[in-house]
């Protein structure tokens, strides 16, 4: 498999603090990686390990395929990042804020202008940073570390702080960069409903652990639909779904829960159920949503 960031058993402790416990991550070529996980689960010092700002207790981090510890710069120049709040100039425009960096890292001038209109941030960018909103400020940013033409972009909480348009408009352009630049992106976040419309893959950790990786269809696929009915007859019900191989538990009253595989599961039921005898009164299937999910896996 093609893949950008890999980790192998990586661990980093303060003290007697164990921050990053034995993370074994890889992230392929083209996702969009989305990495879950309460506060204090240690998102932040995986991604500093990741960039080589800090260093590992044990394990180790290999940036396409090459061990980072041993070819740092060389690899870290094909790599954009965004980790807390960037430094920007309030007294410069937003082109003059890149331009600075421009120098250090010698991109061209059409690099820096590319960088921009990537993020749409073109009309404005003559503008003084110190008049722009959060987000704009977030979008120069993210245009910071892309001037570069990075293959992998990581991001450490790119939403916090912003409002649902500023939100919406990171979103846009994290779906945006894989699709039409071949960017690889690997994001942090606590936010799931957030993470859910972009990630195409999952990491989730809890106090320095992964819990599972995957892709968000893998994720779903583990966690089945469940089938809430409301029927007359809940124990002949029960019966009669037992006599045909279902895993059926009562709720109280007259309703009853099944795991299902999809909507023709449904009709199925529907069918042995009215054939058996029992009426049904309501029949709702309900989605696990990725926040279900999430708390049945970090609560296990
Ligand atoms: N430099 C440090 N010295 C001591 N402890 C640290 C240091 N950096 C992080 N920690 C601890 O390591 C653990 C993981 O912190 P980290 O910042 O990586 O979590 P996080 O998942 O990014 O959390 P959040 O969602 O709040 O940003 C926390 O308990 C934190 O207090
Ligand atoms: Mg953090």
């Amino acid at each position: 498999m093609d893949t950008t960031l890999i980790t192998h058993d990586l661990t980093r402790r303060f003290g007697e603090l164990t921050a990053v416990d034995a993370l074994t991550l890889s992230v392929p070529r083209g996702a969009v990686y989305g990495f879950l996980g309460p506060n204090g689960a240690g998102k932040t010092t995986t991604i500093r390990l990741a960039l080589g700002l800090i260093h590992p207790s044990a394990g180790e981090v290999l940036l396409f395929g090459q061990p980072l510890r041993r070819r740092r710069l060389e690899l870290l120049r094909r790599v954009g990042a965004l980790v807390e709040v960037p430094s920007l100039y309030p007294h410069l425009s937003g082109r003059d804020n890149l331009e600075v960096t421009r120098r250090l890292i010698d991109a061209t001038k059409a690099q820096r202008d590319r960088a921009l209109a990537l993020v749409g941030l073109e009309d404005d960018a003559d503008r003084l940073v110190k008049t722009f909103s959060m987000g704009m400020k977030q979008r120069l940013a993210l245009a910071l570390a892309l001037m570069g033409e990075p293959e992998l972009l990581i991001l450490d909480e790119p939403t916090n702080g912003l409002d649902p348009a500023g939100i919406r408009e990171i979103r846009e352009l994290i779906c945006k960069l894989p699709q039409e630049h071949g960017i690889t992106i690997f994001l942090s976040s606590h936010l799931l409903a957030e993470i859910e419309q972009v990630a195409t893959h999952i990491g989730i950790i809890q106090q320095g652990r992964l819990l599972f990786e995957g892709t968000l269809d893998a994720l779903h696929a583990q966690n089945e639909p469940q089938l809430v009915l409301e029927v007359d007859k809940p124990q002949s019900a029960k019966e009669v779904l037992h006599a045909y191989g279902w895993k059926v538990r009562g709720n109280g009253g007259h309703s009853l829960t099944l795991a299902v595989n999809g909507a023709a599961d449904v009709a199925r039921i529907n069918t042995q159920l009215v054939q058996g005898g029992v009426n049904i009164y309501h029949l709702n299937l309900q989605q696990p949503t990725l926040e279900d999910i999430f708390l049945a896996v970090t609560q296990a």
